[in-house]
């Protein structure tokens, strides 16, 4: 691993969810795995008023009952100690000038006390309409310029970066005036995840797969990333964004491009980021006109899933009772390459489903010789490759296998590879692995400004399609299904099928010989 330099970590909207879920409870487990630098220091800033005092109560709080390793061990006191002597709270504004300077003498005297040497590495962990003021006032107050003896100040920023392709221009010419594009990391934090770490190991470090990993040899893709929660919680939220915008410009999207890349140069940022851009350039545009034809759109109604009731999309808070927000999305996509033409890409996601699941599915293509069918009632059926993303991260193989007797009966059988059960060791989590790389300056798992442009100019059109009245407006679905009858349709009218809870192997065929 490369040595962390000596940094401090200031994170916007400390007051905030994600900073307790996520982000202190991350600093700890890199704490505890010797991942941070001997001279560190963790600051917290918001508008919220609070103490020093007050902030290390809450990262005590935060880490006790959200760190991975504390939920299962308890805590490490002496870390935990070690981490709180280091950590401090500034109360401020994001628009006003007066409070950055503030915060720029702050983390001067902390360079001080603590041995930071002028390090920094600030999260912006607040709504993204603090994302703008943030950035202004850290330029302004010179807490971005790059100085020759400090060897970083460096900027995460959280997503949504934008709402659509000139809200992400407008961000990256924000970041572009205050910052190079070295210090800034985009963030999507499905990328920290191993499995999709393991999806570039899997195609790069494994020659079986590379000859076959293409149009000729594979049938389609697929991408499910579905949640059992609905969006009653943060409905009014969630009312300006939707599924095709929460999910698929940044989650799913991320997993299309690893999946449909071509082999990177170098596995260094600028080589990782170049072939994923270019697999956003090549996805065939869905017009406006189109897009009733390759996309569906879908709003839960009322109903329960996972002991959950709701009175449906509609009926939550905060939301216009017109309203057609999506709460699940399916489409079809086209990548109009050498490598990919012809073969689509159907992904799907959505609110109050079945199950969690985010899962890809590589599914080949049937043998050309139908051998077992001639004398068999059912097909041999297709070999998946399903890499899991969450609940479980593994991978597994579906094959078609002899069941053993007599007769030739045939089934599809699992080769599986799950992280837990391989590597007896738990995973990082995604936002460990990230701020470590964040600290380390590597650039390879965020995302680049013209990475995500690229991925907004796919979305806006199918928005702006979704915007005419001549658009067929979000069908319902009940809660604890898998989405409209029509995203059924978009599949299944191509003789295929979406593979949901694909765990089990299928039989495929019961036949004598
Ligand atoms: N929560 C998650 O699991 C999650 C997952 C992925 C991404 N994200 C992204 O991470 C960011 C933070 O998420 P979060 O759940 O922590 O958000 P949050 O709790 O709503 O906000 C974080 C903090 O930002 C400040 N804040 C709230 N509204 C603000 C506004 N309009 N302008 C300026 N500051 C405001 C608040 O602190 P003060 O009032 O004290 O200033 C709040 O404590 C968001 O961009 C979100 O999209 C969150």
């Amino acid at each position: 691993m490369a040595a962390a330099l000596p940094c401090a970590i200031v994170i916007f909207g400390a007051s905030g969810d994600l900073a307790k879920l996520k982000l202190i409870p991350a600093v700890y487990e890199l704490l505890r795995e010797g991942l941070l630098p001997e001279n560190f220091a963790l600051i917290g800033y918001a508008r919220t008023p609070m103490s020093d005092d007050a902030f290390r109560h809450i990262c005590r709080d935060a880490i006790a009952k959200f760190s991975r390793t504390a939920k299962k061990h308890g805590v490490d006191d002496a870390l935990l100690d070690r981490l709180t002597s280091r950590a401090f709270y500034h109360a401020g504004q994001y628009g006003n000038p007066e409070d950055f300077s503030r915060l720029r003498d702050r983390l001067n005297e902390i360079d001080h006390a603590c041995g930071t040497s002028g390090n920094r590495l600030f999260y912006m962990s607040t709504p993204p309409e603090a994302f703008e003021p943030i950035i202004a006032g850290l330029g302004q107050s010179g807490l971005t310029t790059r100085h020759a003896e400090h060897p970083f100040q460096r900027l995460i920023i959280e997503k949504p970066f934008g709402v659509d392709l000139p809200t992400a221009e407008h961000l990256n010419a924000i970041c572009n005036t205050h910052l190079g594009e070295e210090q800034v990391f985009r963030i999507d934090h499905y990328l920290g995840k191993e499995t999709v770490q393991n999806l570039m190991v899997l195609r790069f470090a494994n020659s079986i797969f590379e000859p076959l990993w293409n149009h000729r040899y594979i049938d389609h893709v697929q991408i499910t990333v579905a949640e059992t929660v609905n969006a009653d919680d943060r409905a009014g939220y969630y009312d300006k964004s939707g599924a095709l915008r929460d999910m698929v410009q940044n989650h799913i999207f991320q997993l299309m491009a690893l999946v449909a890349m071509e082999p990177p140069a170098l596995l260094d940022a600028r080589s990782i980021r170049d072939e994923k851009t270019k697999v956003y350039k090549s996805i065939r545009p869905i017009r406006e006109s189109q897009v009733d034809s390759f996309v569906v759109r879908g709003q839960y109604s009322a109903g329960e899933v996972g002991g959950k009731k709701t009175d449906g999309y509609l009926k939550a808070k905060g939301v216009p009772p017109d309203s057609r927000t999506e709460t699940f999305a399916a489409m079809k996509l086209f990548i109009d390459n050498w490598r990919w033409s012809g073969t689509p890409f159907y992904i799907r996601t959505g609110k109050a489903m079945p199950a969690k699941m985010s899962q890809i599915t590589v599914r080949f293509n049937a043998p050309p010789l139908t051998l077992f069918q001639k004398q068999c009632e059912s097909p041999v059926y297709p070999n998946d490759l399903i890499i899991k993303v969450a609940p479980e991260e593994g991978i597994s193989w579906h094959i078609n296998g002899k069941v053993p007797g007599g007769s030739m009966n045939i089934r599809a059988v699992a080769l599986d590879f799950l992280y837990n059960n391989t590597f007896k060791k738990e995973a990082p989590e995604a936002y460990e692995r990230l701020i470590y790389d964040a600290i380390v300056g590597d650039q390879s798992l965020f995302i680049r400004g013209d990475e995500v442009e690229a991925a907004w100019a796919v979305i806006d059109p199918i928005e702006r399609g979704w915007q005419r009245s001549t658009s067929r407006p979000p069908e319902p679905y009940a809660p604890g299904t898998w989405g409209p009858r029509r995203a059924m349709d978009l599949i299944e009218l191509d003789g295929r099928r979406w593979a949901q809870n694909n765990d089990e192997p299928q039989p495929i065929i019961a036949c004598a010989v």
